[in-house]
């Protein structure tokens, strides 16, 4: 079984479902309210614990009482956290989430995910090698990030980066990383508004753009590829989305499957991530991907 490390947020999700955005100033009748398990990093590493990926998640919760609960929950998906610190005087990261038409928006507010630091990165050098590849995210700090990516180039483990939430980035990060994995708002605050051939086209095999019900454009080293998604009955929350195609691409990747027949696979996970409600509740199990009619078309 592939083993999967996952540095990044573990987080309290609190979402509220309603008819349209509230404006500046005032109020409305929200029709739902739910908390969720959440945060980039943990979401990423439930999808792979539940598509069959053997998980490890380094990361931080706060000493409140969602601390615990945080960490009982991955470890209900089969995820080691044994790496996971519990830090003092902190309370853990949370978002709220706003759910209209099931599409979010959210504010994080990143709690004891800021306390992942970068000797908690160095603390990994010994056991570096026994993963076959790294899921990293933008919800932890930018030194942690950076420390990480560093680390898996020099000792050559495989690493996908997530640039989300959009945030500084210096354009040597691109040299170390095997993949990375924007959205739309993600590639233009990388590359600005280069048209995606241009970019694409000096980074083969590497930049996956994931563009929603448009699929997932790369550069296979010939020419520019547009990967389908799969279609949608009906959209009832899409948060997650992004994270269950990281963690599922983490896993066929790292079982060695080829990059197009990964993307496939990953799509059609997040395509089935975003017919449930909840960022984790979603994602699919091994077996509920492999019922779908979509499965038996990937390569
Ligand atoms: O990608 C979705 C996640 O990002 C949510 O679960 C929430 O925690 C946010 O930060």
């Amino acid at each position: 079984m592939a083993k999967i490390g996952v540095v990044g947020s573990i987080s309290m999700d609190f979402v509220v479902s309603a008819d349209r955005p509230v404006k500046m100033g005032e109020t409305i009748y929200g029709q739902d309210f739910k908390m969720n398990f959440g945060g980039k990093g943990a979401n990423q590493a439930v999808a792979a614990a539940k598509l069959g990926g053997q998980v490890m998640m380094i990361g931080a919760v706060g000493s409140d009482q969602m601390g615990q609960s945080l960490i009982d929950n991955l470890e209900s998906y089969g995820i080691d956290c044994s790496l996971v610190k519990k830090v003092a005087n902190q309370g853990s990261g949370a978002a709220v989430i706003s759910l209209i038409d099931g599409n979010n928006s959210i504010i994080y507010v990143p709690g004891a995910n800021q306390a992942l630091e970068t000797q908690d990165i160095l603390a990994l050098k010994s056991v570096f090698s026994i993963f076959d590849i790294f899921l990293v995210q933008n919800e932890t700090p930018e030194a942690t990030v950076n420390q990480l990516i560093h680390l898996a180039s020099l000792t050559k483990v495989p690493i996908i980066y997530n640039p989300a939430p959009a945030c500084k980035f210096t354009l040597d990060l691109l040299a170390k990383v095997n993949y990375i994995t924007p959205n739309e708002t993600e590639f233009v605050s990388i590359f600005g508004t280069q048209n995606y051939e241009d970019v694409l086209i000096h980074y083969p095999n590497k930049i996956l753009v994931t563009l929603g019900h448009q699929g997932v454009l790369y550069h296979d080293g010939h020419q520019l590829v547009q990967v389908p998604a799969y279609p949608v009955a009906e959209v009832v929350d899409t948060t997650g989305a992004g994270d269950t195609f990281n963690g599922a691409l983490a896993v066929t990747l790292s079982e060695g499957r080829n990059l197009h027949t990964a993307i496939q696979f990953a799509n059609l996970a997040a395509s089935l991530s975003i017919q449930k409600f909840g960022a984790q509740d979603g994602i699919p199990s091994l077996a509920e991907l492999k019922a779908s009619q979509h499965y038996s078309a990937i390569d």
